[in-house]
């Protein structure tokens, strides 16, 4: 089995405030103002920090109107001009998976600052002015600002739904990662994963054609910040398996 770079990578002290900032976290595409000058060093230090092999996270500034598109129903981004691209080095073994982890990490820590944010896959790449390696893409963007939104409710599956078997028979720790999975952002709301448990072992699984790299790497994130302290392994599966946690804790 194939050592999952995540593993022990962030600190107790960085995944409780990730997992803090999970419930607090939604997609903001209307902004007051952009991150004040503490916020900006505060987050260009976590774009550093946070990054798995193969990606990097660059902090820009673009009028949005030029970056962004008009998307029906959710509409374009305004009010804003901060963002930051996460970067993938396609050369590097599952760099796409490390930048979703890598994103959702910083995404986090940007909304433990206070700050708004959404991820955003479909951009005008030609628009972006960061200088990319021939064999760097870059993934996503998000925008970084105050919100001048109203926190509204999150639509997502019923735990049952994302679950291989009853989550309600699960151990305690098992249920939890579910449930901090189910919370996870992905693109149009797909919710694209399945989770599937077995004898110390949480899998997740892709659950769809829709499921990118970036969709699966957040979604590892979350369900290994469910665990909280709980001490952990993670390993890289194959196929559609993504990837396994395992845990000697049966509580
Ligand atoms: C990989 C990814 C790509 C996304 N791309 C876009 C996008 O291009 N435009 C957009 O407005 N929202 C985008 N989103 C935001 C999702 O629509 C949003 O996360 C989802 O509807 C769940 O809502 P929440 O983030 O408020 O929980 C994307 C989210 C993810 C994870």
């Amino acid at each position: 089995m194939e050592h999952c770079a995540l593993d022990g990578f962030y600190s107790p002290a960085q995944r409780s405030r990730f997992w803090d900032a999970v419930n607090k976290r939604r997609s903001v595409r209307s902004y007051r103002n952009g991150p004040d000058v503490a916020q900006l060093s505060a987050l260009n230090f976590a774009a550093v920090r946070l990054c798995l092999p193969g990606v990097r996270i660059e902090m820009g500034e673009m009028d949005p109107e030029l970056l962004f598109r008009h998307l029906p129903i959710v509409g374009g981004i305004s009010g804003t001009d901060r963002f930051a691209a996460i970067i993938a080095d396609e050369s590097v073994p599952r760099a796409a998976l490390h930048a979703g982890i890598s994103g959702e990490a910083f995404i986090l820590e940007a909304t433990s600052l206070g700050l708004g944010t959404c991820w955003v896959a479909s951009f005008r790449r030609k628009e972006l002015m960061l200088p990319l390696k021939e064999q760097e893409k870059a993934l996503a963007i998000t925008p970084i600002g105050i919100s001048n939104e109203v926190n509204a409710g999150r639509k997502r599956k019923k735990l049952t739904e994302i679950c291989v078997g009853d989550p309600a028979a699960w151990p305690l720790w098992a249920y939890h990662a579910a449930e901090c999975v189910r919370q996870a952002p992905s693109a149009v709301n797909m919710q694209p994963w399945k989770l599937s448990y077995a004898g110390h072992t949480l899998m997740l699984l892709k659950g769809g054609m829709s499921a990118s790299p970036l969709d699966m790497g957040i979604a590892l994130l979350h369900m290994s910040l469910g665990l909280g302290e709980t001490p952990h392994q993670i390993h890289w599966g194959e196929g559609k398996e993504i990837a396994s946690l395992i845990t000697e804790d049966e509580a």
